[in-house]
């Protein structure tokens, strides 16, 4: 290579890595910008709070934008501004989640942000009890509103004291998926399984916790009015049947005895047996 060629080579070779380079950063300025409002913790203050999305750069003809909460289309929300917006009015804890404006475009592919709304968990419906008979299964439940989504643990308040659930028995199952758990509790026991379960729901910015009260019936429980009017009819023949055959043998001595005073003969009657006894003593 005489140094004339060499500088050639060296030439095209950086030529090629500059168009490399400027090919890379076209493509990247193809990308569509967003800029977002900040991504906030509720509650805010003020109130309002109003979701920003601005579409700052864009090689490609935009048509429309529309915004998303946790993955769902917000309806009426459609529009062809660049900018666009989503108004929360008085947030509370059910509007906390993910939003995300997307950006569609005739020549290319859709284009997103995403802005985060937080919020410590709040449980806003649960079973508040459960009456069950032994034998049967007991559903406890609880939903909680919140994001992110909390992670959820039951305790019981036994004693006292809120402990983990005692699973040595196999039959507590527990369910949960983002905003909701289950409890369910197989082949309930009667000496075992009633009382206060909790449900708590925590993530990073606090928790929330609720009561359930399980109570479990016997499955005689139904048949006890019966049984009560059973045992009464038992007793009240047991006392007739008894009173009958302690009454029959006086009845027969009064009959013995000469017309008078009842009462005053029956006392004669226990000085005279007295006496009788004291004389054959
Ligand atoms: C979007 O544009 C509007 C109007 O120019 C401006 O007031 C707003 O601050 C911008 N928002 C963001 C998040 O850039
Ligand atoms: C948002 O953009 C990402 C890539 O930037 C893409 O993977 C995702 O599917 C988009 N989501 C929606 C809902 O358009
Ligand atoms: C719980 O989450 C599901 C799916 O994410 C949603 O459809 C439902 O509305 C949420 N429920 C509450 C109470 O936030
Ligand atoms: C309880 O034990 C059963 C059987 O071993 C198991 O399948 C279940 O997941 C356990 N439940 C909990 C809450 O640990
Ligand atoms: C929920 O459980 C967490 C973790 O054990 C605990 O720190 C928190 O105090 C509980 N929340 C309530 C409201 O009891």
């Amino acid at each position: 290579m005489t140094p004339g060629e060499r500088g050639a080579a060296v030439m095209s070779y950086s030529v090629a890595i500059v168009g490399a380079l400027l090919l890379q950063s076209v493509s990247s300025q193809n990308e569509p910008s967003i800029s977002t409002s900040e991504h906030t913790t509720l509650p805010v203050e003020g109130d309002s709070y109003t979701l920003q999305c601005n579409l700052t750069s864009t090689f490609s003809l935009p048509q429309e934008s529309y915004w998303m909460k946790n993955g769902e289309e917000i309806p009426e929300t459609r529009t062809s501004n660049r900018n666009t917006e989503y108004k929360l009015t008085k947030p509370r804890g059910d509007d906390a989640g993910w939003y995300m404006c997307v950006y569609t475009f005739e020549m290319s592919p859709p284009a997103n942000a995403t802005i985060e709304i937080k919020s410590a968990p709040n449980i806003i419906g649960h079973k508040r009890s459960e009456n069950k008979n032994e034998g049967q299964v007991a559903i406890l439940y609880c939903k909680s509103v919140g994001y992110p989504h909390p992670a959820w643990t039951w305790r019981k308040f036994d004693n006292g004291v809120h402990r983990e659930i005692d699973n040595t028995s196999g039959r507590f199952f527990i369910n949960s998926r983002d905003n909701y758990t289950e409890l369910n509790i197989m082949d309930l026991d009667i000496e075992l399984d009633p009382g206060e379960y909790h449900c708590n729901a925590t993530n990073m910015l606090g928790s929330s916790d609720e009561m359930i009260l399980l109570r479990v019936r016997s499955n005689l429980a139904p048949l006890w009015p019966l049984l009560g009017v059973l045992a009464e009819i038992i007793i009240l023949v047991v006392i007739i049947v008894v009173y009958e055959k302690r009454k029959k043998p006086e009845d027969l001595q009064d009959g013995d005895e000469s017309p008078g005073p009842v009462k005053t003969n029956s006392t004669n009657n226990h000085k005279d047996k007295n006496l009788r006894q004291r004389n054959t003593n």
